[in-house]
C-alpha cells in the first residue's frame, strides 16, 4: 500500500540504500574469509618450513666463540610476525640466544637516528666485501672506510659512533634501542659475553687497524667491548621476528606502536642488509630468497618483506659463511612459497 503513495525518487533512493548495505556485507564478509585465509596460509607455511627442514643435519655450532658450541644443535624454531602484528610460530621459538650479527644493522639505524643516513655512508660505508664476516682483508681493502656496518670492522666502527661519554652509556643506548624494536626487556647472555671477550683477539685487529686509519670515532678497545656485548644480547625467535617486523613496519613497532625509526632510514638499513646480509653469500641470497635478511652465529636470520611481515629462523648449525643452514632454507622456502621475492612479480 505505502508504495502507491511513494514517490518514484523515494522508491529509487530506498532500492540504491538497500543494494548498498548488501554491497557493503558482502564485502565484509568476503574481506573476513581473505584475512580468515591468510592467517591459515601463513600458519601453514611456517609449519611447513619447520617440517620440511627440521632433520636437516649440515652445518654445526660456531665454536670459535666456545660457549656458543654449547647449544643444543637441534634447536630449530621459524616465524612470521606481521606488519599488524600477528604471530605465527613453529618450533624452539622462545630459546633464548645470542643475537650475534644480526644486532649489526640494528645499531647502524641507531646511529642514523641519531646522525642521519649520510653518516654511514661516509664514516663507515655500504659496499658488500665479498669476503668472510671477520676478514682482515675487506678491512684493508678501501681504506678510507671500514666497508659496511654488516661486516665486523664497519659493525665495530658503527658501534664507536654511537654518541655516549662511556661505553657503559654506549651499551646502554643500544640495549634499550633493541628494547623498543623488540618490544621486550632484553639481557646480555653473561656466559657469552664472557666467551667471545676472551677469545676476540681477531676483532681487536679489526679495532687497532680502524684506529691507525682513523676509522673508528670511540676508543677501539673500548668499541671492541661493547660491540662483543651487543653480540651476547639474548634473543628469541619470536622477539627477534618483532625487530624485522618493527622494520617491515616503517619503523613502527607492530606490538607496542612506538616509532623506533624514522621511516626515511629503514631503506637505508633494508639496502644494506640486501647487500651484505650474508657476506660472501649475498649475491646467492639475493638470488634464491630476494629478501633484506640479515644472520649471525648465534643461528639467527631475520628477514624483511617490506609493508608486509619479517620472517625469522633460528637454528644454530651455522655453514662456513657463518650462515644458520636450516634457516636459510626455511625462509627462502617461505619466500618462494608466498611469492614474496621482492624482484618477483608478487601475488
Ligand atoms: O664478532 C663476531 O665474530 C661475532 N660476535 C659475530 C659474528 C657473526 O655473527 C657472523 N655472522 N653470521
Amino acid at each position: 500500500m505505502r508504495r502507491i503513495y511513494e514517490k518514484p525518487g523515494q522508491t529509487v533512493s530506498r532500492n540504491v540504500r538497500v543494494f548498498a548495505v548488501l554491497i557493503i556485507l558482502t564485502l565484509l564478509m568476503s574481506a573476513g574469509s581473505a584475512f580468515a585465509q591468510t592467517q591459515e596460509t601463513l600458519q601453514k607455511v611456517v609449519q611447513e618450513a619447520y617440517e620440511k627442514f627440521k632433520d636437516v643435519k649440515e652445518g654445526r655450532t660456531a665454536d670459535y666463540i666456545p660457549e656458543l658450541a654449547k647449544v643444543p644443535a637441534d634447536l630449530f624454531g621459524v616465524v612470521i610476525v606481521t606488519a599488524k602484528g600477528e604471530v605465527y610460530t613453529a618450533g624452539d621459538v622462545d630459546y633464548v640466544f645470542s643475537i650475534q650479527s644480526v644486532s649489526k644493522p640494528f645499531t647502524a639505524a641507531l646511529v642514523m637516528q641519531e646522525q642521519g643516513d649520510k653518516a654511514i655512508l661516509e664514516k663507515i660505508g655500504v659496499e658488500p666485501t665479498g669476503l668472510k664476516f671477520n676478514s682482515i682483508l675487506a678491512t684493508q681493502i678501501i681504506p678510507q672506510v671500514s666497508v659496511n656496518p654488516l661486516v665486523n670492522s664497519g659493525a665495530i666502527a658503527s658501534v664507536s659512533m654511537v654518541q655516549a661519554k662511556s661505553a657503559d652509556e654506549r651499551f646502554n643506548k643500544i640495549l634499550s634501542f633493541f628494547d623498543d624494536l623488540s618490544g621486550a626487556k632484553l639481557s646480555v647472555i653473561e656466559d657469552v659475553y664472557k666467551s667471545e671477550a676472551a677469545t676476540n683477539q681477531r676483532n681487536r685487529a679489526h679495532g687497532y687497524i680502524l684506529a691507525a686509519s682513523d676509522r673508528i670515532y670511540s676508543e677501539p678497545m673500548e668499541a671492541v667491548d661493547v660491540y662483543t656485548k651487543q653480540c651476547s644480547i639474548g634473543v628469541t625467535a619470536k622477539q627477534l621476528a618483532v625487530m624485522g617486523a618493527t622494520l617491515a613496519n616503517g619503523g613502527v613497532s607492530p606490538l607496542t606502536g612506538k616509532r623506533v625509526i624514522d621511516s626515511k632510514y629503514v631503506p637505508k638499513v633494508l639496502a644494506i642488509m640486501m647487500m651484505a646480509g650474508f657476506y660472501n653469500e649475498s649475491g646467492q641470497w639475493a638470488y634464491t630468497a630476494g629478501l633484506p635478511a640479515k644472520t649471525g652465529v648465534g643461528g639467527g636470520i631475520v628477514a624483511v618483506v617490506p609493508g608486509r611481515m619479517s620472517i625469522v629462523g633460528f637454528s644454530p648449525r651455522v655453514n662456513d659463511a657463518g650462515n644458520s643452514v636450516r634457516s636459510m632454507k626455511a625462509i627462502e622456502y617461505i619466500s618462494g612459497q608466498l611469492n614474496l621475492n621482492l624482484f618477483g612479480p608478487g601475488k
